[in-house]
């Protein structure tokens, strides 16, 4: 078993949760189980569900939770369906939630899944593999416009438009470096010299083929209003356009949609922003644009 990936913002995540022994909780992105360990380490009487998308992260993870304790439970689901997996356990409100989104490095060090543009494997970028939609059907039959909007929204592409025209020029495309060599060919040679621009494209696309920014919507939607008293929402992101949906919804509770200040504090709930540690960014690269953002339900 693998784990050198390590958690990112793991204590400071653990430390927001303020686990109760016999609480309820759940980590919607159990990856390999990095922060549901910690978790799960502090219960005695309580529960955790781990939700991923993943069924790989499922099977990776469920020897290392079994050696701490058997309070979990492991379900391979979207955590857009959030409300009905609670359902079906009979769980009606929480006392943590915590969501580490996006990719894990197991996704993208696993080459065959074609997450990432470093090595040539067909085009998939699946996180749950079980799903229909993959970056192959997107980069070969979606228009050229609703490229182009992926681009800009999903990942801030310079020069959406051509990146978009040359890929449809070039159709069909089989794999990731096809893919990168025909984005680096419709840019001009100042752009690609300056960034790899797949890495955006590649970040766009993946985006749309999970659905990441629709699922966080729900999320941050609905996750606060099943919250116990003292119940916590923290939700780590890794750039800015995720930050933003979470950073909105936040404010919203405290009146304030700036989210600059670390710590706001209204009757009803507390809004608490954290950046990773000088230390941990130089031991993890990973972590460098992680931000952690922290709800917690003060009233019943
Ligand atoms: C950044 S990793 C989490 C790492 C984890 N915290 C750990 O310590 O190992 C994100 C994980 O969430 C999963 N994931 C992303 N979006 C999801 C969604 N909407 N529903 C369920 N799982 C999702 C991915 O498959 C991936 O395994």
């Amino acid at each position: 078993m693998d784990y050198k990936h390590s958690p990112v913002m793991l204590n400071e995540s653990i430390e927001a949760l303020d686990i109760k022994p016999d609480g309820v909780y759940l980590d919607l992105t159990l990856g390999r189980g990095g922060h549901s360990s910690e978790i799960l380490k502090k219960l005695s009487t309580g529960k955790l569900i781990c939700f991923d998308k993943d069924e790989q992260a499922i099977i990776e993870s469920e020897p290392r939770l079994s050696k701490i304790n058997n309070n979990y439970v492991l379900v391979h689901a979207d955590y857009m369906n959030i409300k009905d997996v609670l359902e079906k356990h009979g769980i009606k409100s929480v006392d943590g939630i915590l969501a580490d989104i996006g990719v894990s490095s197991p996704q993208i060090d696993d080459f065959a899944r074609g997450f990432s543009y470093s090595k040539d494997a067909r085009l998939d970028m699946r996180m749950n593999q079980k799903q229909k939609l993959d970056a192959h059907f997107i980069v070969n039959n979606w228009s050229e416009v609703e490229l182009v909007e992926i681009f800009r929204y999903y990942a801030d592409v310079m020069l959406p438009q051509r990146v978009a025209k040359g890929i449809i020029s070039n159709r069909p495309i089989d794999t990731t470096l096809q893919l990168v060599n025909i984005i680096r060919e419709s840019l001009p040679a100042a752009i690609v010299r300056k960034k790899n621009p797949a890495k955006a494209v590649f970040q766009a696309l993946r985006i749309a083929v999970n659905q990441e920014l629709d699922a966080l919507k729900k999320l941050v939607n609905y996750a606060p209003k099943i919250l116990n008293k003292n119940g916590v929402l923290a939700i780590i992101t890794f750039h800015s356009i995720e930050d933003r949906i979470v950073k909105r919804k936040f404010g919203t509770f405290i009146k304030d949609d700036t989210g600059k200040l670390p710590i706001i504090v209204s009757k009803e709930w507390t809004v608490k922003t954290k950046t990773p540690s000088r230390n941990e960014i130089e031991n993890n690269n990973r972590s460098r644009t992680a931000k952690l953002r922290v709800l917690k339900r003060r009233k019943d």
